[in-house]
C-alpha cells in the first residue's frame, strides 16, 4: 500500500513517526506521493493542548470524504489515541485502527487486519519495553540532526497534564543501546543529535544523565549534542558542570518553568517553589558563556490572580530568557486540575499572554542582536538555498540563522560552516558565509 503519515506534537512524537514509516517500509509498503495516490492515511496525534486535538479531528473529517470516493484505510496513532482509545472508534466510525503509543511495534499486524477487513482493530496495550525498539528500523527524514528518544513516559504528574497517562511510566533504555544508536548515526553522516525524553534528565539507563552525555561525546565525527526536556527537579550540579565543561554538548538549555508564582506552581505541582527553580539555574554560573535559555509558560492556570501573573512577568524580567514559548491553561480530560475552579475569562487570559509573549519577543530580539558581528560556526540545515536565496543554519545555541553565501556556492548540508552575524531579528539571525 502507498502510505502517508501525518504528524502532530512533540520532537518525541517526530521520532515515532520515522519508527512507524521504518515498520510500514519493512512490511512492504511504499511511501505515496500525496494525499491522492495514498491507500493508507497514518494520523500521529498529540493531545497536550484542546487545540492540537481539534487539528486531528478536523483532518478525520476530511478523512471522512475522501473515504467516500475512494478505498483507503485511516489509522490514529500517538498520545490521543492512547487517551481515547476505542472512544475514538464513536467519535469517527471511519477509523480503521487505533495504535497506542506504547504499542507502535504491533503497527505491522494492525495494518494486516484491517486491511483484511477486520473493523475497529485497536491495540493500545502498555507494552512497557516499547523503548527498546530496534533501532535500525527508523527512518529518519532529511533533517541535519538525528533523533533519539533515551526516556520515554514521565513519573513527574503535573496536574494539568495528560503526559503521564498517554505515554506512561518512565522506561529507561540501557546507556550502551543509546551509544550504539549514536554511532550507527555518526556512521550514516549525522554530526548532531538530539536525545529525547518527556524528562530527559532523569535518565537511569545504568548511569546518570550527565554521564551519558559524556559517553556519547566520546564517539570521534559528533560535533553537538542537544536534548530535550529537562525537568527543574531532576536539573543536578553534575549535568550543569558537563553543559560548561565538555564542548560536545551544545550551550542550550531548556528549562521550563510554567510560571513564576508559588501558589500556582503549588497547584500543578511542580514539586518546586521560584526558589528552588532559580537555585538550580545559579548552577549554570559561570557556565558556556553563549548559553541561550529557554523555558515553557502556562498562563491562566486555575486561580492565577493579577499577582500571580506579575510574579511570572518579574520572572522573565529577572532571567532574561533568550526564548520561551507560552500557553493558554487547556483543561485536558483525566487530569487533577479539572476540579480546580476555572472563573477566569478566556479575554483575560489572552490579555496575558499577549502581555508575556510581547514581553518575550523583546528579549528574544535583545538576545540575539548581541550575537550580530561574531564570528562563529553553524549548522546547514536546508540542501539548498530558499527562495530568498539565503540557507537556513543553526548556531550551537540553536538560533536560527538566515545565511548568505556568495552565487554558486554550494554549502555542505549537515556541516558546520564558518559565519559572521550580520544582523537580527527576533526570529532569526542574518549572516554570511566566510
Ligand atoms: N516534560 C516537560 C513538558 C512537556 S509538555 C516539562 O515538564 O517541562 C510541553 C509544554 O506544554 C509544557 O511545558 C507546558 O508548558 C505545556 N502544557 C502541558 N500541558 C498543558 C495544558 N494542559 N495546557 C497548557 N499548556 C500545557
Ligand atoms: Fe507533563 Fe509534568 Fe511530566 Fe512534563 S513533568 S510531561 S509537564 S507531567
Ligand atoms: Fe503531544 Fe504526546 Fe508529545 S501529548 S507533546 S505528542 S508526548
Amino acid at each position: 500500500m502507498k502510505y502517508l503519515i501525518e504528524t502532530w506534537g512533540c520532537q518525541m512524537n517526530s521520532h515515532d513517526s520515522e519508527k512507524l514509516e521504518g515498520l510500514l517500509l519493512e512490511q512492504g509498503h511504499e511511501p505515496a506521493a500525496g494525499m491522492e495516490d495514498a491507500e493508507l492515511v497514518l494520523l500521529n496525534t498529540c493531545s497536550i493542548r484542546e487545540k492540537a486535538v481539534h487539528k486531528v479531528y478536523s483532518e478525520l473529517g476530511w478523512l471522512r470524504e475522501e473515504k467516500k470516493k475512494r478505498p483507503l484505510l485511516v489509522g490514529v496513532a500517538g498520545c490521543l489515541a492512547q487517551q481515547e482509545q476505542a472512544a475514538l472508534f464513536k467519535r469517527a466510525p471511519h477509523i480503521d485502527f487505533v495504535l497506542g503509543t506504547m504499542a507502535i511495534q504491533q503497527l505491522p499486524a494492525l495494518v494486516e487486519r484491517a486491511r483484511a477487513g477486520v473493523r475497529r482493530v485497536i491495540d493500545t496495550g502498555a507494552y512497557l519495553d516499547n523503548h527498546l525498539f530496534p533501532p535500525e528500523t527508523a527512518r529518519r527524514g532529511s533533517s541535519a540532526k538525528a533523533l533519539v528518544t533515551i526516556i520515554e513516559g514521565c513519573d513527574h504528574a503535573c496536574t494539568y497534564c495528560v503526559v503521564p497517562t498517554t505515554r506512561g511510566p518512565e522506561r529507561h533504555r540501557p546507556f550502551q543501546d543509546v551509544v550504539a544508536e549514536v554511532r550507527g548515526l555518526v556512521a550514516q553522516g549525522y554530526r548532531e543529535v538530539e536525545l529525547l525524553g518527556q524528562n530527559v534528565n532523569s535518565f537511569q539507563g545504568g548511569c546518570s544523565f550527565a554521564e551519558l552525555l559524556d559517553r556519547v561525546a566520546e564517539l570521534d565525527g559528533l560535533e553537538w549534542i542537544r536534548f530535550t526536556t529537562s525537568h527543574p527537579m531532576n536539573f543536578t550540579p553534575a549535568l550543569a558542570r558537563t553543559l560548561a565543561r565538555n564542548p560536545k554538548v551544545a550551550p542550550f538549555l531548556h528549562l521550563p518553568v510554567q510560571s513564576g508564582s508559588d501558589a500556582v506552581l503549588r497547584r500543578m505541582r511542580r514539586e518546586y517553589t521560584v526558589a528552588q527553580y532559580l537555585e538550580r539555574l545559579g548552577y549554570l554560573q559561570g557556565g558556556p558563556a553563549d548559553l541561550c535559555l529557554s523555558t515553557d509558560f502556562i498562563v491562566g492556570f486555575p486561580g492565577e490572580t493579577e499577582q500571580d501573573f506579575e510574579a511570572t512577568l518579574a520572572l522573565l524580567e529577572q532571567v532574561r530568557y533568550d526564548q520561551s514559548f507560552s500557553f493558554i491553561y487547556s483543561p485536558r480530560p483525566g487530569t487533577p486540575a479539572l476540579r480546580l475552579k476555572d472563573d477566569l475569562p478566556h479575554a483575560e487570559k489572552l490579555r496575558r499572554l499577549t502581555r508575556l509573549q510581547a514581553r518575550q519577543t523583546e528579549l528574544t530580539l535583545a538576545s540575539n542582536q548581541k550575537m550580530v558581528g561574531r564570528a562563529l560556526k553553524a549548522r546547514i540545515e536546508t540542501e539548498a538555498p530558499l527562495e530568498g536565496g539565503h540557507w537556513l543554519a543553526r548556531t550551537a545555541n540553536w538560533k536560527n540563522v538566515h545565511l548568505m553565501a556568495p552565487a554558486g556556492r554550494r554549502l555542505p548540508f549537515r556541516e558546520l560552516v564558518d559565519i559572521r552575524v550580520t544582523g537580527a531579528g527576533p526570529h532569526f539571525l542574518r549572516a554570511e558565509a566566510v
